[in-house]
């Protein structure tokens, strides 16, 4: 009998297709909106394998009602949308889509980056409001990027992309802090290995690509803004979580530090009233990293290619917990 598999959304057909040509029996949930907790329980009960988003939520709750999961395969490189301790007890291998979003992602980072240097989006809306009368000598004048100290906080492959594009563009001088250190970029971009402080002391813009973990959940407080610089833009396209959002409010309107550009917020969706979205040092974005054609259907192919190759080989393209398979 054909395996069944969910898909959670309406994602880029080659999933759908290649899943079916695969001969597995496919749901796809296909209304607008994300499943609510009790549908992505109900629908799952169904199903061999999970094809999962952000937005589902697989905590403990869903795990003890579907821990007959053959696999899940999440449509993202994030995946702190589940409780991977929990699937890893139960035996439930979960795969992500690492790599083919790396650009795409960096791409907004590095947008982010310029847009907030230049008050991009406000000025937009100056204009949007009819308020573009004349030249402004001295008004809402921006800073320059060419040469600045480029902060990277997690230098995996996005960031590894985002330290290039600075260079490449600004000739920026890249230093970082992760958990490991990152021979490949110190070799390629002259990169340097500092203490968190010393990231947060030194960066003129810091760029935060880390994950979201115990570790990192709400870690840009006001402690840590008040020892960033103040002319220092704060760039965030990883988790809304990594940062404490009030407080960054406040480190902007006090001047803690000079700027923001965000891809993700805390919480999403970030509400219309937002005192964010009237600050002319702050662009703000609806987690869009991965929007392109090439990301998603790179994402759809691999979360597809998990599952297909999970139950021909025993192997997947991306596993976050490969101990599970190696049993
Ligand atoms: C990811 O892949 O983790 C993105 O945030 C989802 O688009």
């Amino acid at each position: 009998m054909s395996k069944k598999v969910l898909i959670t959304r309406v994602i880029p057909s080659i999933a759908y297709d290649s899943l079916i040509a695969a001969g597995f029996d496919v749901t796809v949930w296909e209304r607008d909106t994300p499943m609510t907790q009790a549908q992505l329980i109900e629908q799952t009960k169904k199903v061999d394998a999970l094809l999962s988003l952000g937005a589902n939520k697989l905590n403990k709750e869903f795990f003890s009602a579907c821990n007959h999961l053959d696999i899940i395969a999440q449509f993202a490189v994030g995946y702190d949308n589940i409780d991977v301790a929990e699937a890893t007890r139960l035996g439930i291998p979960v795969g992500n889509t690492p790599d083919v979003l790396s650009e795409a992602t960096a791409d907004v980072a590095f947008g982010l980056m310029i847009a907030t240097s230049r008050k991009m989006f406000f000025h937009h809306k100056t204009i949007e409001r009819g308020e573009w009368k004349q030249f402004e000598p001295l008004k809402n004048l921006g800073v320059q990027l060419t040469g600045k100290t480029l902060g990277i906080f997690g230098m995996g492959r996005i960031g590894m992309v985002m330290a290039q594009r600075c260079q490449g563009a600004y000739n920026m001088n890249i230093i970082y802090h992760s958990r490991n250190r990152n021979i490949e970029a110190e070799k390629l971009f002259n990169a340097k290995w500092v203490s968190f402080d010393e990231l947060l002391k030194e960066s003129e813009v810091l760029s935060v690509h880390s994950v979201l973990s115990e570790e990192t959940q709400g870690l840009f407080n006001k402690s840590v803004f008040s020892k960033m610089r103040r002319s220092a833009i704060f760039i965030n396209t990883s988790r809304g979580g990594v940062h404490n959002e009030k407080d960054l409010i406040d480190a902007l309107r006090e001047g803690t530090i000079w700027g923001a550009g965000l891809d993700v917020t805390n919480p999403e969706p970030m509400k219309a009233d937002n005192p964010l979205l009237t600050m002319p040092n702050v662009a703000v974005l609806p987690h869009i990293g991965s929007a392109t054609e090439e990301a998603r259907t790179g994402m759809a192919r691999i979360a597809s290619g998990n599952i297909i190759e999970f139950y021909k080989t025993g192997k997947m393209l991306h596993c976050v917990n490969p101990e599970v398979l190696k049993n």
